[in-house]
């Protein structure tokens, strides 16, 4: 099933075509107000508490369970991908000459700490190298072999949105005895994703991307059998019985349950998280399922034009429906991003590609101008 454009939520004027959801979802009308109002309540700190504390992390990860198919007891609450990965680094052995599968160009939150992860432990981070057939799945199988310790891998990439089958890698990662960490910051929200499924030992998400909620807030999903783990740092209010404030200097060696412990310092963030909780409250209004095949059908118009215009798009079972890349070959992206800029028409220039990300705030007169825009400017770009 489809939605209908859901455009007059946000504030989007409508001059605007905002095609840039990979780069940073809007806020809604709705988040924002919750995001204003959490915030005003500092004003008056008075009214804040204890369980204003605590209350709001459950809803959050009650939330975000339903969106992956998981349960709250697995789910952290990060301030970025990145911190989530240092968790997942932390906890995950790595013997000497065993190596960490990435795929070539993956974004830098899913790669530094693989990297120190890998020197430390004299260990190699094996890149999968782009396969020209976009089948990033059958490279990164090939990749993976018996010393293969660890799969750190999105769920589609960030630069084109070529997919990674997760269902598969995890099959091959448990059969090998390997760990899977997911990057799901540019999927989580609009490509359906399920634990269950894919069984992956740590699982990471932004909120400020397809998810439309703020920045510097993210979840953090943990299989059971990491979550006695060690956290990279001692927020008190992952600690058991951080609920009484009177008792905070009977200081304790033991954790809230499940994932809690991996919760980021100053984790009750009044700004922050009523904003994320209105987010994931649309977010399962819709349905992630929806929300994937109402973009898709966007993406899909443009894909069919690029193609008729000459640029490479990869194809419809390679790519997922909601973020694309579009290779202009030889030529720049630089004056095309410019002539969409002008327009107030907004997409990235990643490598030698354009990459478009619409939502469903977006309509196909969005759409026919960006096509418009892509034609006249592409007929006056030189080819090198
Ligand atoms: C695939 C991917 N992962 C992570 C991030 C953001 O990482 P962080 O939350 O560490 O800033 C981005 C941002 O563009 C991204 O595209």
């Amino acid at each position: 099933m489809t939605l209908p454009c859901q455009r007059h939520l946000f504030d989007l004027p409508d001059e605007v075509a905002y095609l840039n959801c990979a780069y940073m979802g809007p806020l809604s009308k709705a988040v924002l107000r919750a995001g204003v109002d959490g915030l005003s309540r500092k004003a008056r700190p008075w009214k804040i508490e204890p369980s204003d504390f605590f209350t709001p992390l459950e809803t959050a990860r009650e939330l975000f369970s339903q969106l992956i198919g998981g349960d709250p007891q697995g789910v952290a609450m990060v301030s970025s991908v990145s911190y989530g990965m240092a968790i997942a680094a932390a906890n995950l052995p790595l013997p000497r000459a065993g190596n960490i599968v990435v795929l070539a160009e993956q974004f830098p939150s899913n790669i530094y700490a693989w990297r120190q992860l890998a020197l430390h432990n004299r260990a190699e981070v094996r890149t999968v190298a782009r396969p020209e057939d976009d089948d990033w799945t059958r490279a990164a199988l090939e990749a993976m072999d018996d010393r293969t310790a660890i799969v750190a891998v999105p769920h589609c990439h960030w630069t084109d949105g070529t997919l990674v089958d997760l269902q598969q890698i995890g099959d091959r990662a448990r059969e090998t005895e390997a760990a899977l960490v997911v990057d799901g910051c540019q999927s989580i929200g609009a490509l359906p994703l399920d634990v269950g499924v894919v069984q992956p030992d740590f699982l990471v998400g932004a909120s400020y991307k397809w998810l439309l909620g703020p920045y510097s807030h993210g979840f953090l999903w943990v299989a059971p059998r990491w979550r006695q783990g060690r956290s990279i740092e001692h927020n008190w209010i992952a600690r058991s019985n951080a609920e009484d404030f009177a008792a905070l200097t009977s200081y304790t060696d033991s954790y809230a349950e499940g994932a809690r412990r991996f919760d980021v310092g100053e984790v009750s963030n009044f700004a922050l998280l009523p904003a994320a909780i209105a987010a994931l409250e649309q977010t399962l209004e819709w349905g992630v399922e929806e929300v994937q095949a109402t973009i898709a059908i966007l993406t899909q118009r443009i894909a069919d034009r690029a193609r008729e215009l000459g640029l490479q798009v990869a194809a419809e079972d390679r790519r997922a429906g909601h973020l694309m890349g579009l290779r202009l070959g030889s030529r720049s992206p630089a004056p095309l991003a410019a002539a969409l800029q002008a327009e107030k028409i907004h997409v990235s220039a990643r490598g030698s590609s354009i990459r478009v990300s619409p939502h469903v705030y977006n309509n196909d007169r969005d759409v026919d101008r960006f096509l418009r825009v892509l034609d006249t400017a592409l007929r006056s770009i030189p080819t090198a």
